[in-house]
């Protein structure tokens, strides 16, 4: 999944001048931020390094976990078009461009964002989005009294940088904004699913109905060592394998979401949440199932038109019954 044409030009023209020994630096203190989930009081992005960093390293990978994650969300409701959005953490606006990519008929969005360095580049980066964009200064812990309700409400890779005591009073904060739905999204590590997994259960009880990944409402029948997540394979620039000294052109972005609604929608069928093992005449998926369990389950070409489905299913695809 590529950034869309007008964000990676403009990416790059902002990447253009700034010295590759510098962005080194600031990707390694960026990611070391990120993978010991670092919460000193600072914003990882307070400066225009750190945001440029974020823009060579992150910005393509956190654009095609939110891209996926609104293809889940048009999957389940071919029918919705949001026509407002309030993303809560914007960063560089990945989910505003990700919004737009999949909805064109989006009217407006209202941007709240703690870093003025971030919102600063997202600000340059989206001169050229053509509705109106109200970009915000604040603490989404603290500040999101103000903001008007949206059909869509976004946070994406945001909660792992708040304090834990801080997400039931955020999380209800969210859901009351979100005139129709909230997507979160989050690393797809065991500690980005307890997360979402807590959410789900916070915003289930608050009345809402799980859209994505879950086909149910029941209690989440994965359990540890084991962790929900989904995958993304994102190419990465020459600048980005600079940066981090990559030699692979490629990575996988492994992140976990939950898209909650105030619709009350039957499944399609079971959500597929491991890469499906292939062999001749058979392939093996892993399925969360709309009975809420999940198993592993062995299809053959005895199966039909149903073994048929199986075989085109993807790692996160919905299994149509
Ligand atoms: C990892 S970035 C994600 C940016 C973007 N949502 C994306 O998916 O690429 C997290 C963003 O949340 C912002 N942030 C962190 N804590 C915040 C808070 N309490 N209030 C508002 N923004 C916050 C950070 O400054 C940063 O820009």
């Amino acid at each position: 999944m590529e950034l869309p044409a007008q964000l990676r030009q403009t990416v790059d023209e902002l990447l253009e001048n700034t010295p590759l020994a510098d962005l080194k630096a600031a990707a390694k203190t960026l990611s070391d931020r990120y993978r010991t989930e670092t919460r000193d009081g600072r914003l990882h992005m307070a400066a225009d390094l750190a945001v440029k960093a974020y823009l060579a390293t992150r910005l393509p990978a956190t654009y095609a976990a939110v891209r996926a994650s609104l293809d889940a969300i048009g999957d389940a409701r071919p029918d919705w078009t949001p026509e407002s959005l309030l993303d809560i953490g914007a960063g560089p606006g990945t989910v505003l461009w990700a919004a737009f990519d999949a909805w064109p008929e989006l009217q407006g969005a209202t941007l709240l964002e703690a870093s003025a360095a971030a919102r600063r580049i997202g600000e340059r980066l989206a001169a050229g989005v053509a509705v109106p964009l109200d970009w915000r200064s604040g603490d989404a812990t603290i500040d999101l009294d103000e903001l008007q309700a949206a059909e869509l409400v976004t946070a994406a890779y945001v909660l792992d940088e708040i304090v834990p005591s801080s997400l039931p009073n955020l999380i209800e904060r969210l859901w009351q904004l979100s005139a129709d739905t909230l997507l979160l999204v989050e690393p797809g590590t065991p500690s980005g699913w307890r997360r979402i997994l807590a959410a789900r259960t916070q915003l289930i009880a608050a009345g809402a109905h799980v859209l994505a990944p879950c086909p149910h409402q029941q209690p989440c029948p994965i359990a540890a060592p084991d962790w929900c997540h989904f995958a993304r394979r994102v190419a990465r620039s020459r600048l980005h394998r600079l940066a981090k000294d990559a030699e692979v052109p490629w990575e996988d972005e492994k992140f976990i979401y939950l898209a909650a609604t105030r619709q009350p929608l039957a499944a399609a069928g079971p959500r597929v949440l491991a890469p499906p093992k292939a062999g001749s005449g058979k392939v093996d998926l892993k399925l969360c199932g709309t009975d809420g369990q999940a198993s592993q389950r062995l299809f053959t070409k005895r199966d039909g038109d149903a073994f048929k489905r199986a075989r085109r299913a993807g790692w996160g695809d919905t299994l149509a019954d």
